[in-house]
């Protein structure tokens, strides 16, 4: 029996009973659920880092907005598919005023989360083109994206693109494009799990490429405005958003109202479709739909069928967010910066005990604090250290499933975790330490 922060032999006794063969290759539910009985056992609180939850109350703002609406009884009637025109002027006005990009409120479309975005739109573009039916992922990811590829029965490449930062990702990008198989690309931005942010240079590579090969680009910003290095809320004035969305005109944004608005529990998230997209034919479309134009098939041709648009009153609260942040009332980045904030301390406290960060260059930039970071000890896998963690009382998930070559990570996320917590974080991460002296060879 060794000397760990949790009861070694409640932890051993639970894991057996789980019936998972490695904590390391288990799913975010099945650690969530393992670590829920140890603690209920125990009475010890773990460091929760293995969901990317929000952490904070959700935006009044977006609140009473839904009340109101609700008491109006806007519950009785069904929101036009589309979006109500509210959000979708607030959505317009939002994107140029953060991004600083023009679009019509006509692609500007509610979905369920983005969750909802994302198969939705894996369903219509890979319909464009017969010769174009593979998704590309930039990798790291958001494992459910693939889950959704998957459960669509369709294709998908991926690289890590650690390894083609900068210039380097012309190259990479062009060697797979150049097949001509792929409809779009993907990647998040700020990325989950890494945290890294494309620069300008790597943005506007990915737009070039867009356009030269006819890729519809993917972006998902589920993190909006969360690059802490700069303040990203001055309604129409710079530093923006960075978004490919300045380099091409080929590009669907994923704005989700989860993170940047703490709003997730209402699933509501926009869909933002550039004009050239929107209007686009394309005559493979029409063995699916019943119009070759882009934007309509995708309203009346996929996001119909899948829900019939989104929760009314959610759609008020997120119109209410969008308008009070669009008129400089209502400052969401600096709502959400305590993570950063959080993220920043946290690290110091990992690598102060033999950890290193794995992702931690923009290029020629340290890495942002955000909502996420990844860390790896030496001389382990990434699999080898999360069985080992939970001893120490600390939950993650393993960079394994995020389609990351970098199999020695870990990712933390640090939305649950209260300062309070701190110290119990540095005892444990010490305690860890002392029982696994880093050799001289591994550093
Ligand atoms: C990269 C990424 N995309 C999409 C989502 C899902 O967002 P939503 O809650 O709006 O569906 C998340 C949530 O964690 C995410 O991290």
């Amino acid at each position: 029996m060794k000397d760990t922060p949790i009861n070694y032999n409640v932890v051993k006794t639970k894991f057996e009973e789980s019936n998972l063969a490695s904590i390391g290759k288990a799913s975010i539910r099945e650690i969530k659920k393992l670590v829920d009985e140890i603690e209920r056992e125990t009475g010890d609180k773990y460091i929760r880092m293995e969901m990317g939850i929000p952490g904070l109350p959700p935006s009044q703002v977006g609140v009473d907005a839904e009340i109101a609406a609700l008491k109006r009884g806007v519950a009785s009637t069904y929101p036009d598919i589309q979006g109500i025109p509210e959000l979708k002027k607030e959505a317009a006005r939002f994107v140029n005023l953060f991004l600083n990009i023009d679009v019509n409120e006509e692609g500007c479309i509610p979905t369920v989360g983005s969750m909802q975005g994302g198969f939705a739109a894996f369903i219509t573009v890979n319909r464009m083109y017969e010769e174009k039916d593979t998704v590309l992922f930039l990798d790291p990811g958001f494992p459910v994206h693939k889950q959704q590829i998957s459960v669509l029965k369709q294709k998908s490449e991926s690289f890590d693109v650690y390894n083609y930062r900068g210039e380097k990702l012309r190259d990479k990008l062009e060697s797979i494009l150049q097949k001509g198989n792929i409809s779009a690309m993907l990647y998040s931005n700020p990325n989950n799990p890494s945290w890294i942010c494309f620069t300008e240079k790597e943005l506007q590579i990915i737009g070039e490429l867009a356009d030269k090969y006819e890729v519809v680009v993917l972006e998902d910003l589920a993190y909006v405005g969360m690059d802490f290095r700069k303040d990203l809320y001055t309604p129409g004035e710079p530093p923006y958003q960075a978004t490919a969305a300045k380099y091409t005109d080929n590009y669907i944004l994923f704005i989700s109202s989860s993170k940047a608005f703490s709003y997730a529990g209402q699933r509501i998230g926009m869909m933002i479709i550039s004009d050239a997209l929107y209007n686009k034919k394309c005559p493979d479309l029409k063995k699916y739909f019943s119009s070759d134009q882009f934007g309509y098939a995708m309203i009346f041709g996929t996001v119909y069928p899948l829900s019939a648009g989104v929760t009314h009153s959610a759609q008020c609260a997120l119109a209410a967010m969008y308008k009070a942040a669009n008129d400089g009332e209502f400052n969401f980045v600096d709502e959400v910066k305590e993570y950063g904030e959080k993220a920043k301390v946290m690290k110091k406290l990992f690598t102060d005990n033999g950890f290193y960060i794995v992702y931690n260059t923009d290029v020629d930039e340290p890495i942002a604090d955000g909502f996420y970071f990844t860390f790896a000890y030496p001389g382990f896998s990434g699999e080898e250290l999360l069985n080992e963690l939970i001893y120490y009382g600390i939950s993650t998930i393993s960079l394994a499933i995020t389609g990351s070559e970098r199999t020695e990570g870990i990712r933390a996320c640090v939305s649950l975790v209260q300062r309070s917590q701190f110290p119990d974080l540095e005892y444990r991460l010490k305690k860890f330490n002392e029982h696994h002296p880093v050799k001289e060879k591994q550093l």
